[in-house]
């Protein structure tokens, strides 16, 4: 192996890949905590609209993110995983890029054809408006957002899982490349 070839990812791809896990822990617990507040009340209101601005800053980030990851080869696993293996990690991958891609732009779809404006919190100033008010691909997007949402909890666990599982059980170096 190339004594020079890096050991980690780019500092851009790290820094992104932790920065969007952290907006996303916060996008699903405002999904998730604002049952808790009544319907209608501006608590529940102000919940949702971090959800949304949270949610399109997922999807600003992921462009550069993408642009970053295709400018260097990934670093070596080192040892190697098997092949079906390092295939399995790579599928998952791509799915994680779709969501990322995907979810915040069905969120905005959700929002904006049900008429619910997406604006940057404290100061009130609203996004631009992509989709007009149309009431079958409300419901089409919605339907999509909320399920896609509870999908992909299944498909993080299982990619944070394989990390932690890469870095106390087989011991490779998979995990530090990303850190
Ligand atoms: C990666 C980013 C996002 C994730 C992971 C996400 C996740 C979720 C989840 C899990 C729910 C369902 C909550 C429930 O069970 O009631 C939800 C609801 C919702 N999200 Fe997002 N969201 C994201 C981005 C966005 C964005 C960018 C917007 C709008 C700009 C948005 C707008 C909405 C709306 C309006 C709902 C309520 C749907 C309903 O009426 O039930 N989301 N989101
Ligand atoms: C505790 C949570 C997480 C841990 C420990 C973790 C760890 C890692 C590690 C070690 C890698 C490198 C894997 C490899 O090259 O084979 C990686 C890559 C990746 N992670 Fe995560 N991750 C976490 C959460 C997330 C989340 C929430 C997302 C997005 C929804 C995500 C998306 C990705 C993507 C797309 C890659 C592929 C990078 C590439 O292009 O090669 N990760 N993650």
């Amino acid at each position: 192996m190339n004594e020079l070839a890096p050991s980690r990812y780019s500092r851009a791809v790290r820094l992104l890949h932790w920065t969007t896990l952290a907006l996303l822990i916060v996008v699903y617990a405002t999904a998730e905590l604002r049952g808790f507040a009544p319907r209608g009340s501006g608590l529940r209101a102000q919940v949702m609209q971090w959800h949304m601005f949270l949610g399109v800053l997922v999807l600003l980030l992921v462009l550069p993110r993408i642009g970053a990851r295709l400018a260097r080869p990934a670093p070596a696993i080192l040892p190697p995983p098997a092949r079906l293996l390092a295939l399995a990690a790579k599928a998952t991958h791509l799915l994680l890029y779709a969501f990322l891609v995907l979810q915040p732009l069905l969120g905005l779809i959700t929002a904006q054809s049900g008429e619910r404006a997406v604006v940057i919190p404290l100061l009130q100033w609203p996004l631009p408006l992509l989709f007009g008010p149309d009431h079958d691909l409300h419901e089409i997007s919605e339907d999509l957002h909320v399920g896609l949402g509870k999908i992909f909890y299944a498909v993080i666990g299982l990619h944070a899982v394989a990390a932690l599982w890469h870095h106390f059980v087989v011991r490779d170096n998979t995990l530090r490349r990303m850190l």
